[in-house]
């Protein structure tokens, strides 16, 4: 495809959409927030600004980026028609923000011919935005970030998290306990987004999840690859729903081969 953007021009467009709808959201925070409805399971809430996030930034991606496709966790899929497509998580950390915890943000990815070359993930409350441009590094508000170096599984602080499903929690939890003893310690923060790009500023060492869909990890996952870190999935795989790992080059093998020995978790 020709005269695609440059993805610096993308990464602007995500920015400035990302801290629309981060405003959208933080003054909604103020009033009552309540779980609408529930998608896979009783424990995976929607709010009202979930979806009035995602509207918001479907609307505003159609006037600055007309043609474009759109994939987003609120329901939007197109195809588009430009090479462009645009993959977003309009609140990821819901379960946070109902709970008023600060782990909340708007994850906003731009793929070009199916490769992600920009992300955006914004934490209004945190104060925190990460931005990424494929072969341009990762930034937290402006400073380049570079992920841990650790380079064994006893000195890692490893993030993860859990799916909505009864059933992938069980599978889930199993793995935990075989990957508890090997390692530093776990944190369980919330927003797979943000627990990428904790890992980008290392403030974990690692992160690794089953069950993530795409709009989970497309922008959090440019930005700690970015900043460093292997991202994939298992056996040399591209991150995906059988499991994205995030992780210093040397810790990537052990931690992969740890969580591969148990069979991959049922999906939300
Ligand atoms: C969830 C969060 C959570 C992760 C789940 C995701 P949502 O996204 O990122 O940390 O463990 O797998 O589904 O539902 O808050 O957008």
């Amino acid at each position: 495809m020709s005269d695609l953007p440059d993805p610096h021009l993308l990464l602007d467009v995500a920015l400035t959409i990302a801290r629309e709808a981060g405003e959208l959201l933080a003054r909604g925070r103020e009033g009552t927030v309540a779980a609408e409805t529930t998608k896979s399971s009783p424990t995976d809430v929607v709010t009202a600004l979930d979806r009035a996030s995602e509207a918001l930034v479907a609307k505003r991606l159609g006037e600055l980026r007309p043609g474009d496709g759109l994939l987003g966790e609120e329901g939007s899929d197109s195809a588009g028609s430009t090479g462009v497509r645009w993959i977003v998580d309009p609140l990821d950390g819901t379960v946070n923000f109902l709970y008023r915890l600060p782990n909340w943000a708007v994850s906003i990815a731009a793929e070009v011919d199916g490769e992600v070359v920009a992300g955006v993930v914004h934490a209004p409350t945190l104060g925190a935005t990460y931005t990424a441009v494929r072969g341009g590094g990762a930034f937290r508000d402006g400073t380049a970030l570079t992920g841990s170096t650790v380079t064994t599984l006893a000195g890692a602080l490893v993030a993860t998290g859990f799916g909505y499903l009864e059933s992938s929690r069980a599978a889930q939890a199993a793995v935990l306990t075989r990957v508890v003893p090997r390692v530093r310690d776990i944190r369980r923060m919330g927003a797979a987004s943000l627990d990428l790009c904790a890992a980008a500023g290392g403030l974990v060492d690692a992160y690794y999840e089953r069950g993530l869909k795409p709009w989970d990890h497309a922008a959090g996952g440019l930005v700690a690859a970015e900043a460093g870190l292997r991202v994939g999935g298992l056996h040399g795989r591209p991150a995906s729903e059988d499991l994205t790992v995030a992780a210093p080059p040397a810790l990537f093998g052990p931690l992969t081969d740890l969580l591969a020995e148990d069979p991959p978790a049922d999906r939300d």
